[in-house]
C-alpha cells in the first residue's frame, strides 16, 4: 500500500474552540474513506485544513504524490489545488450565471496557469489550448453524465446537476485526492444512488483516492472501505462500516440526532 495522505496529530483552533484536536488520519492511494460526526464536529474544518485554506495551529500534514512528500500544512490552496487535492464545498460553489461548460473550462484554466497575457502574446497556440479546453470540459461533464446540459446555464440545473457540476469542477484540476463534501446534501433517493454509483465509478475511471464526508449514512455505508467518525473535533473511531456502526462511543455521539447509524 502506498499511503497517500498522514493527517499527524493535526490540531485547528478558533479562538478558544478546537474545531479540531489532536486528529490522526491516514489514506492509502485508492481508498474511499468516509468522514462522518454530528454537526459541528469538525468535518469541514479538516477539509479546510488539507486545503490550505486554514493552516493547522499544530501537528502535521503530508500528502504524497509521485513519490515526493509535500508538507500541505504550509502551502496555500492553489498550490495544494496543484499539487493534486481537488475538494468540492457543502454549500455549492458555482458561477451561477455561466454554463456548465464555462464552469468546467474556467477550473482547467486556473489550474493550468493559463493567462491572458499568454492568450495576447501567443495567438495560434492560444487557438489550439481553447479548442483543447473545450475538449476536454466536454469530456468531464460526459463523466459525470452533464454532456447533455453542457450549454445550460449553472443556476438553472436541478440541484443534483449542479452536484454533479462541482465534481467536474473538481475533476478538472487533476487531483488524485477527492475531497467531497456532504456531496448527496438536498438529493433525492434516486440522485443519491446515482451519485452514490458515479463516486464509485469515478475512482476507478480516474485513479482517485477519495475522502467523503456524507450525513447519508446509506450511501456511507455501502461505498466506503472505511469510515473515520469525529465528534467536538476530535476522532472517536475508525474502521470499517460494520466496526464503525456497532461502536458505542459513534451510537452515543448520534444520540439525539436522526440519523440511523
Ligand atoms: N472560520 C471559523 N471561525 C470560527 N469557528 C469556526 C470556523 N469554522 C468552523 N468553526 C467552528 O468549528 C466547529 C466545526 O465546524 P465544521 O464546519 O468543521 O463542522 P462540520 O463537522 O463540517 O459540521 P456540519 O456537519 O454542520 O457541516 C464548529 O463549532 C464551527 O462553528
Ligand atoms: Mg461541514
Amino acid at each position: 500500500m502506498t499511503r497517500i495522505l498522514d493527517v499527524d496529530n493535526v490540531t485547528l483552533r478558533f479562538g478558544g474552540l478546537k474545531a479540531v484536536s489532536e486528529v490522526n488520519l491516514t489514506l492509502e492511494a485508492g481508498e474511499l474513506v468516509g468522514l462522518i460526526g454530528p454537526n459541528g464536529a469538525g468535518k469541514t474544518s479538516i477539509f479546510n485544513l488539507l486545503t490550505g485554506v486554514y493552516p493547522p495551529s499544530s501537528g502535521r500534514i503530508t500528502f504524497t504524490r509521485d513519490g515526493k512528500q509535500i508538507n500541505l500544512g504550509r502551502k496555500r490552496p492553489h498550490a495544494i489545488c496543484r499539487a493534486g487535492v481537488g475538494r468540492t464545498f457543502q454549500n455549492i460553489r458555482l458561477f451561477k450565471q455561466l454554463t456548465a461548460l464555462e464552469n468546467v473550462e474556467i477550473a482547467l484554466q486556473q489550474n493550468n496557469g493559463y493567462s491572458l497575457f499568454t492568450a495576447f502574446t501567443h495567438l495560434p497556440p492560444f487557438a489550439r489550448r481553447e479548442e483543447e479546453i473545450r475538449e476536454r470540459s466536454m469530456e468531464l461533464l460526459h463523466r459525470v453524465g452533464l454532456a447533455d446540459k453542457a450549454l445550460t446555464r449553472a443556476r438553472n440545473l436541478p440541484y443534483g446537476d449542479q452536484r454533479h457540476l462541482e465534481i467536474a469542477r473538481a475533476l478538472a484540476t487533476e487531483p488524485t485526492l477527492l475531497l467531497l463534501d456532504e456531496p448527496a446534501a438536498g438529493m433525492n433517493p434516486n440522485e443519491t444512488a446515482e451519485l452514490t454509483e458515479m463516486i464509485g465509478r469515478l475512482r476507478s475511471e480516474f485513479g482517485l483516492t477519495v475522502l467523503l464526508i456524507e450525513h447519508d449514512m446509506a450511501l456511507v455505508m455501502k461505498i466506503c472501505e472505511r469510515i473515520y467518525v469525529l465528534d467536538h473535533g476530535v476522532v472517536i473511531a475508525e474502521g470499517t462500516p460494520d466496526e464503525v456502526r456497532n461502536n458505542a462511543k459513534v451510537i452515543e455521539a448520534y444520540l439525539g440526532e436522526d440519523v440511523d447509524v
